[in-house]
């Protein structure tokens, strides 16, 4: 059976998700920052048990063990993950029982249970995200915490435009190093203008652009629908939620209520598709309209890549025309450069030309929820 990231990791011989941590202290603050905006202070991770599920190269789980957990347990079914991953936490492991498994995480089992699970970068696109998030949160104690990440094609979409651009750019039946590096040189100026970026492009280009994302994408709604009853949620990053209740009503029914992230989801979803505006939140009718049209392109950009059905550049043209009018900010940057991606869809005629707008629209690609069991 195909397994997600593994095979492909596997076969290409890689573990594209390295962060810049050139800048130590940088990389720590970045890390406690996103703990912070989950809900997890530092003292929360010291001396309790964490379980980390996929650490690819193990940079992150850095920052993790030098919070001083009691117990420290990392699954990985990519040999150079486990390899990496021992090495960057060798420092660490004198001082705390590091357990670091060759697995695929589906399989693992154990009886022990972790004060905070950890499931970074790896559920969206397994071939089934909610059974296999079912499995993450089934090792968490009650009262410990879940993180894990959602994407979904909002969020995506400008990965995704930049994968259709990709395709005929230079496309799957290059070889893929070749391919790799020409993407990388190709997506320079778009790289230049996302400020913050600490991953490496040419990992960028294979994780975003090479990787096939086997399975479906998964939301933040439906991450928090598949645990509803069971968790409730503690945090987000970016984080979209509002939580006015009065604690004293948090009682009964209330206490795990997961409908106000739900909705704060939906009610926000349009900030999503451009990292570098937060829009005032709107009717979640019209969000719910914006993700059947972003899926939509996405359906339609992932389908030319798998079975070669062409997705015409006429008809991604006019669905992206449809995009602009239910973002409904005309002059927006976002618009813009939607409008300008569009323009090169109907001029093309075997380049693309330089997107001066397109290149800096970046979405909220990845964003991180966090969980407490009940
Ligand atoms: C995209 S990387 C994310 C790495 C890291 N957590 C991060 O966020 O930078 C996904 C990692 O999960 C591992 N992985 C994905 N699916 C897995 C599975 N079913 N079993 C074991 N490991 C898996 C991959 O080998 C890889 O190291």
């Amino acid at each position: 059976m195909i397994k997600p990231f593994i095979d492909f990791y596997t076969k290409l011989d890689v573990i594209p998700t390295h962060q810049d941590i050139s800048n130590l202290r940088t990389h720590f603050d970045r890390r406690r920052g996103l703990y912070i905006q989950l809900g997890i202070p530092p003292l929360f991770v010291k001396g309790r048990s964490v379980l980390e599920f996929g650490p690819g190269t193990g940079q992150n789980a850095l920052f993790t063990a030098s919070l001083g957990p009691s117990d420290y347990t990392l699954v990985d079914g990519n040999k150079r993950s486990v390899e990496k991953t021992t090495e960057v936490l060798s420092p660490y492991a004198k001082r705390i029982p590091i357990k670091i498994i060759k697995k695929d995480i589906l399989q693992y089992r154990t009886k022990k249970k972790f004060d905070l699970v950890l499931c970074e970068g790896l559920i969206p696109t397994q071939l089934d995200p909610a059974s296999f998030l079912e499995h993450v949160c089934s090792f968490a104690s009650p009262g410990g915490v879940v993180v894990i990440t959602c994407m979904d094609s909002a969020s995506l979409i400008s990965e995704v435009l930049r994968r259709y651009l990709a395709f005929y750019e230079c496309g799957p039946e290059v070889e893929v190093n070749e391919r790799i590096a020409k993407l990388t040189a190709f997506f320079k100026p778009h790289f230049e203008a996302l400020p913050g970026m600490s991953r490496r492009h040419d990992e960028w280009v294979i994780d975003n652009i090479v990787h096939p994302w086997t399975g479906p994408l998964f939301s933040i709604a439906q991450a928090i629908e598949a645990v509803a009853g069971r968790f409730v949620v503690l945090g987000a990053s970016p984080n979209y939620m509002n939580d006015w209740r009065w604690y004293k009503k948090i009682i009964e029914k209330e206490a795990s209520s997961v409908s106000g992230a739900e909705e704060s989801y939906w009610h926000n979803l349009h900030s999503f598709i451009d990292h570098r505006f937060v829009l005032p939140q709107r009717e979640i009718k019209s969000n719910r309209r914006l993700l059947q049209m972003t899926d939509r392109i996405y359906q339609r950009v992932h389908g030319q890549e798998k079975t070669g059905k062409k997705y015409a550049m006429a008809d991604l043209s006019r669905d992206l025309k449809e995009l602009n009018a239910l973002i409904d900010l005309p002059k927006s940057r976002v618009s813009v450069a939607l409008e300008e991606y569009r323009k090169a869809l109907e001029g093309y005629r075997g380049t693309w030309p330089k997107f001066r707008e397109f290149s800096a629209l970046w979405g909220r690609g990845q964003q991180y929820i966090s969980f407490v069991k009940l």
